[in-house]
């Protein structure tokens, strides 16, 4: 069954972890959807893990669209959202309009996410929702900020965690229906799910968020290296190296086709 809003904060109070994962393409969106996987996120890391990019800023709108157009056609029940890309909502409410808009009329996306809290992010979210468009939040370690963050732990202050904190809270109150909580200690995202009454998604932030999410290419092995909290749990780039390799040395020996 088709996973809603609903359902995700019916899980958060059952205590039912919420399993998530990025997705690239209508491939591997089926793969994940066939694995039972209740959020799949259209996640900007595809710059990285698809295009060969250094970093998620250089991905475009219509990059973007394109991807989850793709993903949405291998989905049957997860619910999907997209990310906003870097400077396609921040400079005013009325661009995240159009950005967000274009992303719900033209795909199949169920929601899309977006990166800070306030104030001006949170006044996003609370237009967004008030004219339709589910937003997730997403605090702590925000890739799109690499510039001025860098990619490590956040929150480690009591001033840092305090804000990261009140962000939480000011994104649930202005609508959004769950948020990522990127990098941060196990003890601030303890706090921070405690406090809220939408689910919390981890990704290095610990046991006790409501869900966790990984990058799919992590997961299976594909990175070049790997974020310090992510796991690989199968070596798909060996595989594939060997596969291919193998295929290589049976034409060149005219042992294929055979
Ligand atoms: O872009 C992405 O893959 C993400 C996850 C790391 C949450 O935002």
């Amino acid at each position: 069954m088709k996973v809603s809003i609903q359902k995700l904060c019916q899980w958060k109070q059952e205590g039912k972890p919420i399993v998530c994962l990025t997705a690239w393409d209508s491939a591997i969106a089926s793969l994940l959807d066939s694995a039972e996987i209740d959020l799949i996120l259209v996640g900007d890391s595809l710059a990285m893990v698809a295009l060969g990019h250094p970093n998620t800023l250089p991905i475009t709108l219509e990059e973007m669209i394109h991807h989850t157009k793709a993903v949405c056609r291998g989905v049957k029940n997860a619910f999907v959202v997209c990310d906003l890309p870097f400077l396609t909502y921040q400079t005013s409410i009325t661009q995240a309009i159009k950005s967000a808009g274009k992303i719900i009329k033209e795909t199949n996306a169920d929601a899309v996410k977006l990166e800070g809290g306030y104030p001006a992010m949170v006044k996003t979210v609370a237009r967004l929702t008030e004219i339709g468009i589910p937003v997730m939040g997403h605090v702590g370690l925000t890739p799109q900020s690499v510039r001025v963050l860098g990619y490590k732990q956040q929150g480690k202050s009591a001033i840092a965690q305090e804000n990261i904190f009140n962000q939480a809270i000011a994104l649930e109150k202005a609508g959004a229906f769950a948020i990522v909580l990127e990098h941060i200690t196990p003890e601030l995202a303890q706090k921070i799910t405690d406090n809220l009454s939408i689910p919390t998604i981890g990704i290095g932030a610990g046991l006790d968020c409501d869900g966790q999410i990984l990058v799919t290419a992590d997961l299976l092995g594909l990175s070049e290296k790997l974020p310090p909290f992510a796991k690989a749990y199968t070596d798909l780039k060996n595989i594939i190296i060997n596969s291919v390799s193998q295929y290589s040395e049976d034409v060149k020996n005219k042992k294929f086709p055979n």
